[in-house]
């Protein structure tokens, strides 16, 4: 199986870093796997006997790697130089561009898509999702929820009897550490999101995370891949943090729980600050994100992990090596 990673930023390379140090399992399980395309903005790199992975890492700007072409990502797939794409390109729920793009071209030529990137999800999860149908290959997007936690696989290689009767969680880092921050140092939510930003957890323009946008994009894709729903981002409902204070912070505290922005898909879609009680399982606190999930058999079970960084290689990793598997059983 050829790879290519289209989006070489922060979690390309540390994706790159993560096949070098799972190389042999990797070629345990396809003996012929080989990383050999990089695309980034100006262009990429392409070898069809595969790229020095250790040189990409040791120096990740693309220009200075000797075959570098000042093309298109869109030629590196239009050519067939490869089986399975990793897209990994700006998120952009406008219209969803250059990912889309990148998908729909890879999934009608047959190519397998593993994807960190909400956009092309949100705006048209249906219609990649029967693209990829029709061309027999895969598109698997566990990265893009929920960052390291395995929402999709567990639901549908665990749960697979089961009926999904609501899911609830944190599905926003960013607007947890500040809430977490507001509820442990009592600060207000002006100095906890000026916090964040200094840290660099929070965006300049913070508005994606705390007016509920990055959240209603996760709820979309939770009720569209695990619901059998059809919804599209204007069906959630979305309030954000903007409005808490420290005052209903305190309040929430004396009664023994505490505020969070949950998103929920049950026959609502919603994106909301609501009360939690502090020993709930969701109640995490600093970037973590929790997802709770009730079915008609096992009942209730939280799932809490890292929602973003690079533990989200890990999502990644899974859903390539998910691939390697069915290929290699579909071909024996
Ligand atoms: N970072 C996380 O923790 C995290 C977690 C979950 C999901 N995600 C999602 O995963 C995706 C990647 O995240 P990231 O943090 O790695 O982003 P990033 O650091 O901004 O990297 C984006 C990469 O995409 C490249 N790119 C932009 N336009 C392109 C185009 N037209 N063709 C080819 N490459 C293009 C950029 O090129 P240049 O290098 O030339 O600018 C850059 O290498 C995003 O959609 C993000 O929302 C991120």
């Amino acid at each position: 199986m050829r790879l290519a990673i289209i989006g070489f930023g922060f979690l390309g390379r540390n994706l790159l870093k993560a096949i070098w140090e799972k190389i042999s399992l990797l070629r345990r399980i396809d003996k012929d796997f080989l990383v050999v395309g990089v695309a980034n903005s100006k262009g990429y790199i392409y070898d069809r006997n595969g790229l020095n992975i250790e040189q990409l890492i040791i120096s990740s700007d693309l220009t200075k790697h000797s075959g570098f072409r000042a093309k298109s990502a869109i030629d590196l797939i239009k050519e067939n130089l490869c089986d399975i794409i990793v897209e990994a390109t700006p998120t952009n729920i406008r219209d969803g561009e250059p990912g889309l793009t990148h998908i729909r071209l890879a999934l009608s030529k047959g190519i397998h898509v593993v994807t960190s990137n909400k956009g092309p999800l949100v705006l048209a999860f249906r219609e990649l999702m029967s693209l990829a149908e029709k061309n027999d290959c895969f598109l698997l997007y566990e990265g893009t929820v929920a960052g390291a936690i395995p929402i999709f696989s567990l639901v549908k290689e665990c749960l697979q009897g089961d009926r999904i009767i609501r899911l609830f969680g944190i599905l926003n880092g960013t607007t947890n550490y500040i809430l977490s921050r507001m509820f442990f140092e009592e600060i207000s939510f002006e100095i906890a999101l000026k916090e964040a930003q200094e840290k660099g957890i929070a965006e300049r323009d913070p508005s994606y995370d705390v007016d509920g946008i990055d959240a209603a994009c996760k709820v979309v894709i939770l009720a569209n891949a695990l619901m059998g729903r059809d919804v599209k981002i204007n069906d959630v409902e979305r309030t954000g943090i903007r409005g808490i204070t420290q005052e209903a912070i305190s309040l929430a505290k004396k009664a023994n729980y505490t505020i969070k922005l949950i998103g929920t898909i049950d026959k609502r879609l919603e994106v909301s600050p609501r009360l939690v009680p502090i020993n709930h399982p969701l109640c995490v606190h600093g970037t973590l994100n929790a997802i709770h999930i009730e079915t008609d058999l096992a009942r209730e079970m939280t799932l809490v992990g890292y929602g973003a960084g690079k533990e989200t290689v890990s999502a990644i990793l899974n859903d390539i090596i998910t691939v390697l598997k069915k290929r290699l059983q579909a071909t024996s």
